[in-house]
């Protein structure tokens, strides 16, 4: 503070006075400065004086620390946004008497809402991401300039108070992700300068309708209700919401029809009203110009698309699968220049589409499957249409990438653009009555063709072989003809083909070039001969082969019976000879029926005996005997696995009859289908089996993109376990999103099944990184990297895999326990971005009034925390230890429970601490030559930090998390 030292003597009085008046207001504002300086410095002291304030000293001006802005020398704004504060805010914050702006968010502040209601010139409160509970003020509007509030990702509780709506200059409420268990206000309604409002992901408010005061909010903007339990009607008063621009009312379950006015709203861009209980007609007047994206899919909405959607010029997505619209696609609709998406399947839609679509439109996926469309198909649907003087873009919808025609009405011949579009990945034409040749040319990234049910003629052209991605190929029950050409047997990549139900004759080829990958055939009921090829023997991935009804003859090739064959069907044939020894059993009890010439050695199958019989001697018998008991004993466990896949396929096949039994429970913007899903539960698919069910890879027919589909059996009784974990894992990454959480899609279950569509993740899990060399003897690993996964790599997983677990534990209204980290559970995408799964044993940490104790030891050996043993009442910092294990992993490249080691890692680990052993002693030997030895160091220390034997001592992963992006940045 500057002196004021002068003698007065030597100053006339008048320029004192002068003087004084000028200083007056600088010696006052200082004067407030100074206050506020030890207000604030207070404040510090009972926040435990976090490091993160160290600026905050008593030799500064509060208006220089970082954390604060002054206005004419007045604090008017405290940012702490992510302070790792986690005491309360004391009341004394409110000394501040011009405090504007208070941002509390993201950090770990515990109790009640803060008490700062005497802040009475506060207009921004940023409360989200901290811990507080209980009830909102009911004088909040004590706070009566507030004009932005945020409360998002808390654990408060109780009503919305009426108080809210007193607010009157609010222009943003945000009260997303809490615990309110009860009601919201009809006042908010007298918030008549709202702009944004977001209530959205409360599942606990208590069944409400959407108040017709909402109507009156004439400035808002934005409204996202998205999962806030909404039932009722969507009142017609929405129709005044003259400013909205985005509306998401997703996942309620909202009734009744869509307001007349809502579509005229001009300024609407974005309207997602799907997964709700709508009916009655879409409104036809449309003069909401700007809509960009539409979803009213999965409701009960009746009659035509409107075609003013025709109008909407800038228009990318439109989505009405799911519901009973009826009526003609309206041609407009096609002439639409923006439009990528189509999706208009499970309907009832009729007539023919619309000649201009893909004119003048980059559709990437046109999708009206299951209604009830005619007519021939659009010249211009990707590829043949446009004119030479026309832009490239507008002419040639080459962006397509799916293209689902399935189960309607439509025939004629398929434009040859289909088939070639270059990005096209998947084409299903299935059950309509298309007819014209297959093509000789295929899009280069075409994987799979679906054209069963159709009127497809003649041969399969040699030029088949450049089909070279084809995986699918179903062809089943067309008029196809001609041979089989040797071509055909060298598509590399094919494991389902099905040409069944054709009128194929002559001999099969004798060679197979490269079906390597070939898991399902079925060319029965056709006009074959001849015989059967040897070298059908020798695929390493046949599981299902049926040659049924076709006149092969000769005897069954022995190589056959090299195969281990789940489903064999050689019925209805003029074969002869014996049956191949491994056959005769009670598994293939039907696979030989009417080949009046056949005959076997065991009289189990229902053939008759070979005619010499065996030569018996003592030694013989007892060789026979083994012979027999070994034949019985696989007859059984065939017969076992044979039933089920039976039951599976039952149930597959029985999908397509009556897919009203599968309940599919979509996530928000799913964009797969369940029949997608459940016709690719096959063999070829299966990419693992674990304790849990099996995992399939499924490519989602409408992106392209990979899935993994995780399934649980409910049929086996054992699993009644497994089913809770299912809804466990449902109900949890439902409502979990990160990009370190891998993402379910949704789910599909009947009685029998359940089944988890995820994204897939292509470079799979991080044990099989680290470990995968050292595990070769199993099975599951056998596609094992050889790669070595660098220094750089591991931090940036450790970073991926914290941050996923740190957002589970603190994000929510209740940390969620994962309670089974280890590294197989750490999936990797193609960057090796780390993504944290298998939820099954996750839980919300519990509640007040609900039981607090975990049943059962939960985990997986050498990753368990000690607590587990002593006491049921755990916490997050089980997770906490386990991702130490992971990261001593990390360090060490060790298995965290080799059975090798007397000692499990953990305890291995802190013996070379004590022992005061060098990181260079305990580093993966694969990442020594390269690492960054103070990264290494401490990520090992952490790991240590982590797995200390007392939960209180481990750091939160918060704290965790910190130090790895520390440590990171620290490295360049
Ligand atoms: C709402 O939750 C709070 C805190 O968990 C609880 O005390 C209260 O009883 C609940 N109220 C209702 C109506 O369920
Ligand atoms: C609609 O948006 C335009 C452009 O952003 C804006 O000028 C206009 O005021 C908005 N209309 C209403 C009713 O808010
Ligand atoms: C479509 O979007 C463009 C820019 O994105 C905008 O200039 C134009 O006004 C929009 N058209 C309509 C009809 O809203």
């Amino acid at each position: 503070m500057p002196k004021l030292t002068f003698s007065f003597a030597k100053i006339p009085l008048s320029a004192l006075f002068l003087l004084l008046v000028l200083s007056l207001p600088f010696q006052v504002i200082s004067q407030n400065l100074d206050d506020e300086r030890s207000i604030l410095l207070d404040v510090k002291q009972q926040l435990g004086n976090p490091p993160s304030l160290q600026s905050w000293n008593s030799s500064s001006s509060p208006c220089d620390w970082p954390e604060i802005t002054c206005t004419d020398n007045t604090v008017t704004a405290i940012s702490l946004h992510d302070k790792t504060i986690s005491e309360k805010i004391p009341a004394t914050i409110c000394d501040l008497k011009n405090l504007i702006v208070l941002d509390l968010s993201n950090n770990d502040i515990p109790g009640e809402f803060p008490d700062i209601l005497n802040c009475s010139k506060l207009e921004y409160l940023l409360l989200l991401q901290n811990y507080f509970v209980g009830p909102i003020p009911a004088d909040i509007d004590r706070l009566s300039r507030l004009r932005y509030l945020d409360l998002t990702a808390n654990l408060f509780s109780g009503d919305i108070p009426a108080a809210i709506g007193r607010l009157r200059e609010l222009f943003y409420l945000f009260l997303v992700e809490n615990d309110f268990n009860g009601t919201w206000p009809t006042e908010i309604g007298n918030l008549a300068n709202l702009e944004q409002l977001a209530m959205a992901y409360n599942h606990k408010f208590m069944p409400s309708a959407l108040p017709k005061e909402l109507g009156a909010l004439k400035k808002l903007k934005y409204l996202w209700m998205t999962g806030a339990n909404l039932i009722g009607e969507i009142p017609e008063s929405f129709n005044n919401l003259s400013s909205l621009e985005h509306l998401d009312l997703s996942l309620n379950k909202l009734e009744g029809t869509i307001p007349g006015g809502m579509l005229r709203l001009k300024n609407l861009t974005n309207l997602y009203l799907f997964n709700n209980r709508l009916s009655g007609r879409i409104p036809l007047s449309i003069e909401a110009l700007n809509l960009k994206e539409i979803d009213l899919s999965n409701n009960y909405l009746t009659g035509p698309i409107p075609a003013g959607f025709g109008k909407l010029q800038n228009l990318t997505g439109l989505n009405l699968f799911w519901n009973q619209l009826s009526g003609e696609i309206p041609a407009n609709l096609s002439l639409i220049p923006t439009l990528e998406t189509f999706k208009v399947f499970s309907n009832q839609l009729s007539g023919v589409l619309p000649p201009a679509f893909g004119l003048h439109s980059e559709l990437k996926r046109f999708e009206v499957s299951e209604n009830k469309l005619s007519g021939e198909l659009p010249q211009h649907l990707c590829g043949r249409g446009g004119f030479a003087w026309m832009p490239k873009s507008l002419g040639n919808c080459t962006s397509l990438l799916t293209i689902q025609l399935s189960n309607n009405r439509f025939s004629g011949e398929i434009p040859s653009g289909v088939w070639t579009s270059p990005d096209m990945v998947w084409v299903m034409l299935a059950g309509n009555s298309f007819s014209g040749t297959l093509p000789s040319k295929l899009a280069r990234n075409l994987s799979r063709v679906e054209i069963s049910n159709n009127k497809f003629s003649g041969p399969i052209p040699a030029e088949i072989s450049s089909w070279m991605n084809i995986g699918v190929l179903n062809a089943s029950n067309n008029m196809l003809s001609g041979k089989i050409p040797v071509e055909l047997t060298s598509l590399w990549n094919i494991s389902l083909l099905l040409l069944d139900g054709n009128q194929f004759s002559g001999e099969l080829p004798s060679e197979i070039i490269s079906w390597k990958s070939l898991n399902y055939l079925n060319f029965s009921r056709n006009k074959f001969s001849g015989p059967i090829p040897k070298a059908l023997g020798s695929l390493p991935n046949l599981n299902y082969l049926d040659l049924s009804e076709n006149q092969f003859s000769g005897q069954i090739p022995s190589e056959l019976g090299h195969l281990k064959l789940p489903i064999l069907d050689l019925s209805s044939n003029q074969l002869s000879g014996m049956v191949p020894i491994e056959f005769q059993n009670e598994a293939y009890q039907d696979s030989f029926l009417n080949n009046p010439k056949l005959c076997v050695y065991v009289p189990t199958l229902n053939l008759p005996r070979c005619g010499a019989k065996p030569v018996y001697s003592n030694e013989l018998s007892i060789k026979y005997l083994v012979m027999i008991l070994i034949f019985a004993l696989s007859g059984f466990l065939a017969v076992v696995f044979f039933t089920l896949f039976m039951v599976r396929d039952y149930h597959r096949k029985n999908h397509y009859r009556d897919h009203t039994t599968w309940k599919l429970t979509p996530f928000q913007n799913q964009d797969f289908d369940e029949h997608n899903i459940l016709s690719g539960l096959t063999e070829n698919n299966l990419i693992g089996r674990g304790g849990s069910g099996e995992l399939y890879r499924i490519a989602n027919n409408r992106s392209g993109e990979l899935l993994a589909v995780k399934r649980i059996c409910n049929k086996r009784r054992l699993d009644h376990k497994l089913q809770k974990q299912f809804i466990a894992e449902v109900g949890i990454l439902g409502v979990i999103r990160h990009s370190n959480i891998v993402k379910l899609l949704g789910c599909i279950s009947n009685e029998s099944s359940s089944l988890f569509v995820y994204e897939y993740m292509e470079k799979q899990s991080l044990d099989r990184w680290l470990h995968g060399k050292k595990q070769r003897t199993s099975s599951m690993t056998s596609s094992v990297h050889n790669c070595v996964l660098d220094w750089p790599a591991r931090l940036q997983i450790a970073i991926g895999a914290a941050e996923g677990l740190r957002h589970m534990h603190e994000y929510y209204s209740a940390p969620i326990i994962h309670r089974d980290v280890k590294s197989s559970n750490i999936l990797l995408d193609a960057e090796f971005n780390a993504k944290i799964a298998d939820f099954g044993l996750a839980k919300m940490l519990v509640k007040q009034g609900e039981p607090n104790s975990m049943s059962g030891i939960a985990g997986s050996y050498g990753y368990i925390a000690p607590e587990f043993g002593y006491t049921r009442k755990v916490n997050e910092k089980i997770d906490v230890y386990s991702f130490g294990v992971v990261l001593l992993e990390l360090v060490t490249g060790r298995e965290p429970n080799s059975v090798n080691e007397h000692k499990c890692l953990v305890e291995w680990a802190w013996d070379q601490f004590r022992e005061e052993k060098t990181i260079e002693e305990v580093v993966d030997e694969e990442i020594k030559e390269q690492c960054d030895r103070a990264q290494v160091t401490t990520l090992f220390n952490l790991g240590l930090r982590c797995t200390q034997t007392s939960p209180s001592d481990r750091p939160t992963m918060k704290k965790v998390l910190e130090i790895l992006q520390r440590c990171s940045q620290q490295g360049h």
